[in-house]
């Protein structure tokens, strides 16, 4: 039996996750989430599974410690791995969207200064419609950004819209839709391929 390590993000989706997994039959007898183990396998040894931050699980995958990955597409976007997208989960559906305070005029050439999680993600959105960004890395809070001032505008996620609805910004642009992806390692994709490919299956099966 060939054994796949999967990667598989902690944080809001986690839950769901497992629940889909669980309906799969793979179950992982060890885990429960206030556990500080780091390493979980699945009843029949199939899956070895490792339970990390969300932002690094595209890293494990691309650089082969993990044959293939549970995450979301934004940290899958935002890292520019190459690995590759095998399938939506359709789990954490959410969206990459522009907000503002007021309306910004942002036509090709002009500047903006943008603050985001997301940097990367940033950067290309504005330089594909040919405006210069500037911008300002933060790790949470992004709305309060454009309220004290700081950047024009944000790149952030919208769920629900709240947060962005309480702190007075207006969505001016839509980016890209969000949900949690099963990713897999390209080298693993090559050598493991029945292994990798029944995964996905069972996968699918419980999500029809
Ligand atoms: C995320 C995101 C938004 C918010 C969107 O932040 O960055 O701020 O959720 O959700 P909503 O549309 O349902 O209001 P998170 O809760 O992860 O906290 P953070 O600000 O510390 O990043």
């Amino acid at each position: 039996m060939t054994q796949l390590t999967l990667a598989l993000a902690k944080g809001r989706t986690a839950k769901d996750t497992l629940k889909v997994l669980k309906k799969a039959n793979i179950t992982f007898p060890d885990f429960h989430k206030e556990s500080r183990k780091l390493v979980f396998y699945s009843e029949d040894h199939s899956i070895k599974m490792i339970y990390v931050k969300a932002v690094d699980v595209t890293t494990y995958v691309e650089q082969g410690a993990a044959d293939i990955g549970i995450v979301g597409r934004d940290n899958i976007l935002e890292a520019n791995a190459d690995i590759y997208e095998l399938l939506d989960l359709k789990l954490g559906i959410c969206r990459f969207v522009v907000a503002s305070l007021k309306a910004l005029s942002l036509v090709k050439g002009s500047s903006v200064k943008v603050a985001a999680k997301y940097t990367h993600v940033a950067k290309k959105h504005f330089e594909k419609k040919g405006i210069h960004a500037e911008t300002i890395k933060l790790n949470g809070s992004v709305e309060l950004a454009p309220i004290i001032d700081m950047a024009d505008c944000i790149l952030d996620i919208v769920e629900t819209g709240s947060t962005i609805k309480e702190n007075g910004l207006t969505i001016i642009d839509e980016v890209e839709p969000i949900s949690t992806r099963l990713i897999a390692n390209k080298a693993s994709f090559a050598t493991k391929t029945a292994a990798v490919q029944n995964f996905v299956e069972q996968i699918k099966d419980v999500l029809e």
